[in-house]
């Protein structure tokens, strides 16, 4: 196993009813800004239960953080909070609503341009606390100290983490996603499974308990993951995916071993060029990945192949092979494309993304730093 720190300070509220929470969680004396979204809160009755529950505070509200949040957008954010005086952030939304919120608590304080926190990786020395009120499992940003947005004059998708945005507490209310379109609900499965791939599926590393928590989490996504696209306010399956979620990227399953990251690089990519959803450029990736990089994986792409899609026989070639087909064919199943034919973007844009990969100094991607721009051509050629 390799050496680690392992810090995750955030406090969970998991469960029905535990909105209720936040008039304790947060200090009576707060000044509060809620930032949220395009408006699902609104609907969905999340909104209602967070005011019910800050009924005795003082609340001021920033809606209209797009999805990928834009730094334009948060600008606008951190000078109402200057002017107000603000100094507790609640963020009640999907991941993009918390980690724009993040960077908001960061670039409050911060002496300079606030885009340099991500695009020089400039220190912070301070940020606003902040709670949150997770809507979309997904992301991991409830309990995680990554915060990623996007520049719209540069389409520029970058990321920065720092001890001081880990959330004070997360709330995880299963019954708050019940309103989520199909998508992202499929989104929300990927991403999860994704994060745990990026962790889990490199070399290996004697780390056998980390193996079979990531293990855990990717069978769990496979049953019940379909649970909740079925049946929409099945709350046992809505929980366990949520907790999933969580679990795949706050830290435990990646500690003490290697980790991949190069389909996320990949993808942001795509997000910035394209629009697309980001677990639908994990979707498209992570496949093509996997097949480029199966030497360096062998030993953990069959270990995959047998503990989690129960695949023993064939050569090793065809075992690898038909995990892919089989990672492939999960995502179509939850109702993610995996080509990137089905978004309407053709072959024209892979020089494009290797092209800024290369221009960010991203020449050397993945665990073994082996995957240079002629291997991120071949896994965007094998999604056309
Ligand atoms: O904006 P509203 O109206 O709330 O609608 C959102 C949005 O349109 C909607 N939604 C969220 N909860 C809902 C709901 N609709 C109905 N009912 C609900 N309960 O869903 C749409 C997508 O939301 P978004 O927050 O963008 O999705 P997600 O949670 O997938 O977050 C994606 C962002 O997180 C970043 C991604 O790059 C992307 O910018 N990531 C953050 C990470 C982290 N902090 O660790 C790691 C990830 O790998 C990822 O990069
Ligand atoms: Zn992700």
């Amino acid at each position: 196993m390799l050496n680690f720190t392992f810090f995750n300070p955030v406090k969970l509220l998991f469960g029905k009813g535990q909105i209720a929470q936040l008039a304790v969680e947060i200090p009576r004396t707060a000044r509060v800004l809620m930032t949220y979204g395009g408006g699902s809160i609104k609907t969905n009755g999340v909104y209602d239960q967070v005011m019910a529950a800050l009924s005795q505070h003082t609340v001021l509200e920033f809606g209209g953080i797009e999805p990928n949040p834009r730094l334009e957008t948060l600008l606008k954010a951190v000078d109402l909070i200057r002017r107000e005086k603000i100094d507790f952030l609640l963020a009640v939304g999907g991941g993009s609503v918390l980690d724009g919120t993040k960077f908001i608590a960061a670039a409050v304080p911060f002496e300079g341009d606030p885009w340099d926190i991500l695009a020089k990786q400039s220190p912070i020395s301070a940020a606003l606390p902040l709670g949150t009120v997770l809507t979309l499992p997904a992301t991991g940003s409830e309990m995680n100290s990554v915060s990623v947005v996007t520049k719209e004059a540069t389409q520029e998708k970058l990321f920065f983490s720092h001890p001081l945005v880990f959330p004070r507490f997360s709330v995880l209310d299963p019954e708050a996603t019940f309103s989520l379109p199909a998508c992202q609900i499929g989104n929300g499965i990927v991403d999860a499974f994704t994060h745990t791939m990026e962790q889990y599926l490199t070399y290996p590393a004697d780390a056998p308990l980390q193996d079979r928590l990531a293990e855990s989490i990717l069978l769990t996504l496979i049953e019940e993951g379909p649970k909740t696209l079925a049946d929409p306010t099945d709350y046992a399956a809505r929980a366990n995916v949520m907790w999933c979620a969580t679990l795949a990227l706050n830290g435990l399953i990646g500690a003490g071993v290697p980790q991949d990251w190069a389909t996320h690089m990949i993808g942001h990519e795509l997000t910035a060029l394209h629009e697309l959803d980001h677990a639908r450029t994990l979707a498209v990736v992570l496949p093509g990945v996997l097949a480029v990089q199966r030497g360096g994986k062998q030993a953990k792409l069959l270990q995959y192949a047998e503990r989690v899609w129960g695949i023993t026989s064939g050569t090793a070639e065809e075992r690898m092979e038909q995990a892919i087909t089989r990672t492939r064919q999960f995502f179509e199943a939850v109702g993610v494309p995996t080509r990137l034919s089905a978004y309407g973007v053709s072959s024209d844009t892979i020089p494009v993304v290797v092209e800024r990969l290369v221009s960010r100094g991203m020449v050397a991607l993945g665990e073994n730093r082996d995957l240079g721009p002629e291997g991120v051509r071949q896994a965007l050629a094998l999604s056309l």
